[in-house]
């Protein structure tokens, strides 16, 4: 089993895209698969058509009231399961803070979970908050959506140098390109420099694509909705490369 944790300190940049898509294709390519939103606004859990209703609330999980089990919901989608979020999620770091290991909770919630499944993802609010803390330590690996312009390679420059004042050299960062433009010159440019000297990115990128936009209105992954198009071949070419790191 690996925990995948979709994250960036920077909003809007597609995490949540991701976490829909990758989880849907590995999913279909047998994997069994959870996805846990972890964002109070509840895009993933929407994008499942999964109710966000959290008994008890985010700070009830944490004190672990009840089993993890009972917080995973199926998808209509084989071997896809979601354990969804509601707006309880946004007192989370007062109740990460309140347990005796604050770093600890997310990984304590998904042990019992573990052997259920191959892949767990987990979608991120923005931020770099105790929850984020949590993700970098429950996860075997990172994944950054990256919109190539320079304030957002700035924001990858951040993580690095929190992983390394953090003693988080150890986890893995796989960065990886999204929502391309390729009419514009900068990203072009950032593009091509930036995967000539960073062996650690990903070689596949998402280009900007209206089909994904309108995600929102068909509630469903994209190779669901628009199995031909060339984001959702983008997606399951990302999501080999990833499955490759975790042999
Ligand atoms: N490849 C793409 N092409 C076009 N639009 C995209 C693409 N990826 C994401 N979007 C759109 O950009 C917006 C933000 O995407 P998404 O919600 O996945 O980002 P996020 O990083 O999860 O945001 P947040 O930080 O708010 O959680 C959404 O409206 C989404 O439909
Ligand atoms: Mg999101």
């Amino acid at each position: 089993m690996a925990v995948i944790g979709i994250y960036n300190i920077k909003g809007g940049v597609g995490k949540t895209t991701t976490a829909v898509n990758l989880a849907y294709v590995a999913a279909a390519d047998g994997m069994r698969v959870l996805v846990w939103d972890l964002d109070p606004q509840g895009s993933a859990s929407y994008y499942y058509r999964v109710k966000p209703k959290i008994k008890g609330g985010g700070k009830a999980l944490i004190a672990r009231k009840r089993p993890s089990e009972e917080y995973v919901r199926a998808t209509d989608f084989e071997r896809l399961d979601l354990i969804p979020a509601d707006i309880s999620y946004r007192h989370m770091d007062l109740a990460l803070d309140d347990r005796k290991k604050p770093l600890k909770g997310f990984s304590k919630f998904l042990k019992p979970l573990d052997a259920e499944y191959d892949y767990i993802f987990l979608d991120c609010p923005p931020g770099l908050t105790l929850s984020s803390e949590n993700v970098f330590r429950a996860s075997d690996g990172l994944l950054v959506p990256l919109i190539p312009t320079t304030l957002s390679m700035r924001t990858l420059d951040l993580l690095e140098a929190f992983r390394k004042e953090h003693d988080l050299r150890k986890l893995p960062v796989m960065p990886f390109f999204s929502m391309i433009d390729r009419r514009k010159k900068l990203h072009r440019e950032i593009l091509e420099k930036t995967l000539a000297k960073r062996r650690d990115f990903l070689r596949t990128s998402i280009p900007n694509a209206s089909e994904v936009e309108r995600m929102g209105l068909n509630r469903d992954p994209l190779p669901v909705t628009a199995p031909k198009s060339a984001v959702a071949l983008r997606y399951r070419q990302l999501w080999k490369e990833i499955e490759a790191r975790f042999p």
